[in-house]
């Protein structure tokens, strides 16, 4: 039915958001499939364990890229379309947006060969709606540690990094304020909920009345 991602940084609330929401679509009535990327399938998942794994440090941006992109696709095949066809509210913890602040914005792959590898690996599926926690980046570290006690692979990023994927991330979703909705991660969880449930209620009446098929 519709699909929603989550994107943010580390401990920006996402995790946090993502359950709340769930929790409140099952109350109203509605079939949520829950997911996550990198993985959310089988194979999928797999791959996510060499992206972030601590010893993987030495592997390449453009392997990298590549795996991503491939879980992905794995993803997308395996769970995320189904679950859509079947009327289900698909909730997506990171999507493309991610590949693209942190691919793009971070690493400095072109915008343009993302979207079309995106493409490539979606067959072109969007997101209906997309959360974007924006937080400063020393709270957010600060919190992901507080939560694991370690970082991953990515989290070990240097500050200038974690200060482009942020700036990626604003950028992104200037350019298409209908989809992205920028929200202030540093509110409280309930305001941030409400939030949310508003932005989510807002698109399943206008799914409603537009009934669009895939
Ligand atoms: N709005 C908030 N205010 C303060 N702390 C929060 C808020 N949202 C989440 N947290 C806490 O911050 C940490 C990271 O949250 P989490 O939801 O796991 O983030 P993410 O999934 O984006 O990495 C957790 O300890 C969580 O309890
Ligand atoms: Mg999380």
């Amino acid at each position: 039915m519709i699909f929603i991602t989550f994107e943010g940084p580390e401990g920006s609330g996402k995790s946090t958001q993502i359950k709340v929401l769930q929790a409140y679509l099952i109350k109203s009535g509605f079939s949520v499939v829950k997911t996550r990327e990198p993985g959310g399938s089988v194979i999928a998942e797999k791959i996510r364990r060499i992206l972030l794994d601590p010893k993987s440090r030495a592997m390449a941006p453009e392997t990298e890229l590549l795996l991503y992109l491939a879980s992905r696709a794995q993803h997308v095949k395996d769970k995320i379309r189904p679950a859509l066809k079947n009327g289900k509210i698909v909730i997506c913890d990171r999507f493309f947006d991610s590949t693209l602040a942190y691919q793009g914005y971070a690493r400095g792959f072109s915008g343009k060969l993302l979207t079309s590898f995106n493409n490539f690996a979606t067959g072109g599926l969007k997101p209906d709606l997309t959360l974007y926690f924006d937080l400063d980046i020393k709270l957010g570290l600060k919190r992901a540690q507080k939560r694991t006690g370690k970082k991953d692979r990515l989290e070990a990023e240097n500050k200038a990094f974690h200060e482009k994927v942020r700036k990626g991330y604003l950028t992104i979703a200037n350019m298409e304020p209908g989809r992205i909705k920028i929200i202030n991660a540093l509110s409280s969880i309930e305001e941030i909920a409400g939030k949310v449930a508003m932005y989510v209620d807002r698109k399943l009446k206008n799914a409603e009345k537009h009934n669009r098929p895939r």
